[in-house]
Parts: structure tokens; sequence; C-alpha cells
């Protein structure tokens, strides 16, 4: 099954997707915007890193596709918590040609739609570098709101970096769409 938006879709993550991550983690650029630890991984690996978000219990993982059906990112959600019906948003466009095109915005409207009407989650969060002013604009005109600066959350090639909490609640997100 896919979610169609517009120009963008999301399709099951199969194995050319994975591949397509692996490639992308090759380089260290990435590894650090999406925050995982910066070491020459296998696919295997790759695999494993993301098993929080492929877990039904405790994650979704998607493969973002163009309008020309190219797949182009990986979005999801991990640490989804049923209880308190709260999960952890990531997302990145691996084609570096296809970014600054709408499709990251587009991508993550599509996943705010399922995680409230269809998941009934009722908080999405995510932490950026404090210096990813694109993420920061995705996310602002997402309207998700910057909660907090996370002092020195991320150690990276040997210096600490400060996060921004950024987070969506569901009632909001319609009440700012109505
Ligand atoms: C962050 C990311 C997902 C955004 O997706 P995208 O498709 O490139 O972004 P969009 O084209 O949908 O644009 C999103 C916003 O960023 C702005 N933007 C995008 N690229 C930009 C650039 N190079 N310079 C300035 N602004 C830019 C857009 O104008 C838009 O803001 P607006 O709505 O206020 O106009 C993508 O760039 C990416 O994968 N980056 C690397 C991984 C990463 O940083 N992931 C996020 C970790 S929290």
């Amino acid at each position: 099954m896919l979610i169609k938006g517009e120009r963008t879709y999301l399709g099951p993550m199969d194995g050319k997707a994975w591949n397509s991550l692996y490639q992308a983690h090759l380089d260290p650029e990435f590894d650090c915007l999406v925050n995982v630890d910066i070491y020459p991984m296998t696919i295997e690996e790759v695999v494993g890193l993301y098993s929080r978000f492929t877990n039904p219990n405790t994650g979704r993982c998607f493969q973002i596709f163009d309008n020309r059906d190219q797949p182009i990112g990986f979005i999801g959600l991990c640490e989804i918590d049923w209880k308190n019906r709260n999960a952890e948003f990531h997302i990145g466009i691996w084609d570096k040609s296809k970014r600054n095109n709408g499709h990251g915005k587009e991508a993550t409207g599509i996943l705010i739609e399922y995680s409230f009407k269809q998941l009934n989650l009722h908080r999405l969060y995510s932490v950026a570098f404090l210096d990813n002013g694109i993420a920061k604009k995705l996310f602002l005109s997402m309207k998700f709101t910057q909660e907090a600066v996370l002092k020195d959350v991320f150690y990276i090639d040997g210096r600490y970096r400060h996060g921004v909490l950024f987070s969506l609640i569901n009632k909001r997100h319609y009440k700012t769409k109505e």
C-alpha cells in the first residue's frame, strides 16, 4: 500500500531502499545529520540501526518517492509510546539533488496525517541540531513548536553540540489547519 500526496508519496522500505539508505550512510554528513554514530557500517548494520523504526511495536518506516516514482529518502517514527501516544519523528532525503524541492514538507505532512488519523497519536517530537537551519525551517513551517534548546546533547567529532526539541500536538495541528 502507498500513502499518496500530490508530488510525493510514501511506500514500504524494500530491498532497494535499504541499499539507498546504506549508500546515504557512506556520507558522514548524512550520518551526522540523522544523528547516528559515525563509523563505516555494513548494510546489515544499517538495517539493524533502523530496527527501532521497522519493529511495528515501536516504529514505522517508509521510503519517500517523488512524482516520477524515484525513491529519494526515508521518513519514520520510532520510540512509539502507545500509552502516552507520543512518537519520535525522523526524516532524511538521501538524494541531495531532490532536497529543497518541497518533498520534505510534503512527506512530513503525510506522516503527520498518518500518525494522528491512523495511529491516533497525540504528540510527535524530534530533536535537530541547533545549527540545522533547514530542519528548523521544515519543522516550523509544519507548525511544530520549538519547545527547548537541549544543551550539549550530541557529541560529534570531538565536540558537544546543542539540539532543539520540536513537537507537534494533535489538537494544535488541526486547530491551525482550520
Ligand atoms: C531536512 C530535510 C528533510 C528537508 O527536506 P527538503 O525536501 O530538503 O525541504 P523542503 O524543500 O520541503 O523545505 C523545507 C523548508 O526548508 C527550506 N529549505 C530547504 N532547503 C533549503 C536550503 N538549502 N536553504 C534554505 N532553506 C531551505 C524551505 O524553504 C522550506 O521552508 P519554508 O516552508 O519556510 O519555505 C532535508 O534537507 C534532509 O534530508 N536533510 C539532511 C538530513 C536532515 O537534516 N534531517 C533532519 C534531521 S532532524
